[in-house]
């Protein structure tokens, strides 16, 4: 760790592990600091640099803009407060931020997600502020997003809406000072939502997730990929010929069962929304009930956003050496508190692992404390899907800080001209081109008069 001229004053959160609903989930932590970061080592910074580095070559919409910022400067001397994910792709958002003249701070937006070389580049190669450790207990994760908020944003820029929620529950002296807001994932503007109709949202914030240059990308092929990655990464197992059971045929379980079925494995699926169950079985899958497949399940991996998905009785049905893991935002969706009271031991047999040995001689595997096992076993989505993800993030924290005044407090979808730009843009850099309409084509598309010939 190190901490610079640290002064932490007091604590009190949460504790470690602790593993509550999100909405109960304590936040009222005191950590007063003069810290100018906190990372796990500084020394690793030329590996961060060579990392960012790497990914960059992915994210040629992301360059685009940041060669833009730099002449135009939009977000010239606006203090902007950062909780992401602290990877490679997140820190060269970070950096064409910085380019448009933001003064940004960062944390993490997940305990097990940050890579502490990127971090450790951030502070030392890019002179930003950041208060990230991989593995941080629950007080030090809300004691970093608490110092993010000491220095009083006037944007934020959440993934799960950690920091908003802070923000509105400890930090209401702030408030008046925060102009806008940006939210990256499902869970988060799901959560603002809520805020927002309870009448408790006091600023507005834009939901990145919502446009289609977002979640069709990242949450589909971002979430698929990078999740078989973590689970391979964590055991090393082989896919093809195994019961894989997905959770939740959303977005991100669209393209985790495509890519796990890719891999040879048969895939299973379960859900509680009935439009979303034809949908997997038409798309060519076998739909059940978790109790009713749970004895048949090789993996087991949940992306519903939802609590307790895999409860008790499901855990009593697994079979001896099932896998269990978690891709959803938070680390509720598997019932751990109930794993752990049926568990007479626990062992780690590699990193990311927990074999839970239960009283009838079973043994689960859990990875990554059921936190996202792509961001804590690997290495989160590949940059190319992060590239239109944060040219999102960039082109709405530009948006909002030149419209703020017109926005009242709710949740705002992304103006359609930056997604379908952003679109465009990604084609170009691919080198595809597509037709355009001539003008016969829009004529005939915006009439009504003729009709079968
Ligand atoms: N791992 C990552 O990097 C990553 C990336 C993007 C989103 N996410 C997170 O993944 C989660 C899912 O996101 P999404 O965009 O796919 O959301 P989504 O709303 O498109 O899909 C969620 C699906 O889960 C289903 N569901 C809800 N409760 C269920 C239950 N008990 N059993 C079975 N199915 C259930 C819903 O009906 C829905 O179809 C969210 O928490 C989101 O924040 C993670």
């Amino acid at each position: 760790m190190d901490i610079g001229a640290a002064a932490v004053v007091a604590l009190a959160g949460a504790g470690p592990g602790a593993d509550v609903a999100p909405a109960d989930r304590p936040i009222g932590v005191l950590w007063m600091t003069t810290m100018s970061h906190d990372v796990a080592d500084l020394s690793l910074a030329d590996e961060g640099q060579r990392l960012i580095d790497w990914a960059a070559q992915e994210m040629p919409v992301l360059r685009l803009i940041r060669e833009r910022f730099e002449k135009e400067l939009p977000l010239q001397g606006l203090r902007v407060a950062g909780c992401l994910h602290v990877t490679t792709e997140t820190a060269n958002l970070a950096i064409v931020l910085k380019a448009g003249g933001a003064d940004l701070r960062l944390c993490a937006s997940n305990p097990l997600s940050t890579q502490d070389p990127v971090a450790a580049a951030l502070v030392a190669r890019h002179d930003i502020p950041t208060f990230a450790v991989k593995g941080e207990e629950s007080d030090r994760y809300y004691g970093h997003i608490a110092t993010v908020l000491d220095f009083g944003p006037q944007l934020t820029m959440d993934d799960g809406a950690d920091l908003v929620a802070m923000l509105h529950k400890d930090r209401k002296d702030l408030l008046p000072g925060v102009m806008a807001g940006t939210e990256e994932t499902t869970t988060g503007v799901i959560r603002l939502k809520a805020m927002a109709k309870a009448g408790a949202l006091k600023f507005p914030i834009v939901a990145v997730n919502e446009a289609l240059t977002k979640h069709m990308f990242d949450n589909r092929y971002g979430t698929g990929q990078s999740t078989l990655d973590g689970l391979i990464r964590a055991t090393n197992i082989l896919v093809a010929g195994k019961t894989f059971v997905v959770c939740g045929y959303g977005w991100c379980g669209r393209g985790l069962a495509k890519t796990a079925h890719g891999l040879g494995a048969h895939v299973v699926v379960t859900e509680i929304d009935p439009l979303r169950a034809l949908e997997a079985i038409m798309d060519g899958y076998r739909v059940a009930r978790l109790e009713d497949v749970a004895h048949q399940a090789d993996i087991v991996i949940t992306v519903t956003g939802d609590i307790n998905v895999v409860d008790r009785h499901h855990l009593e049905k697994f079979k001896d050496g099932a896998i269990i893991a978690n891709s959803g935002h938070f680390n509720d969706e598997i019932n751990l508190a109930a794993l752990d009271d049926m568990s007479t031991a626990v062992t780690h047999p590699r990193p990311f692992v927990a074999a839970h040995k239960l009283g009838d001689g079973r043994v689960l595997h859990v990875l990554a404390e059921g936190r996202l096992v792509n961001l804590a076993a690997a290495e989160g989505h590949p940059a190319a899907v992060m590239d239109m993800s944060f040219a999102n993030q960039a082109l709405c924290a530009e948006f909002v800080a030149r419209n703020h005044a017109s926005l009242v407090p709710d949740v705002y979808d992304v103006p359609p001209d930056i997604d379908r730009e952003i679109a465009r843009l990604k084609l170009k850099s691919m080198g595809v081109a597509i037709d355009t309409l001539t003008p016969e084509q829009e004529r005939y598309l915006a009439s009504w008069e003729s009709g079968t010939t």
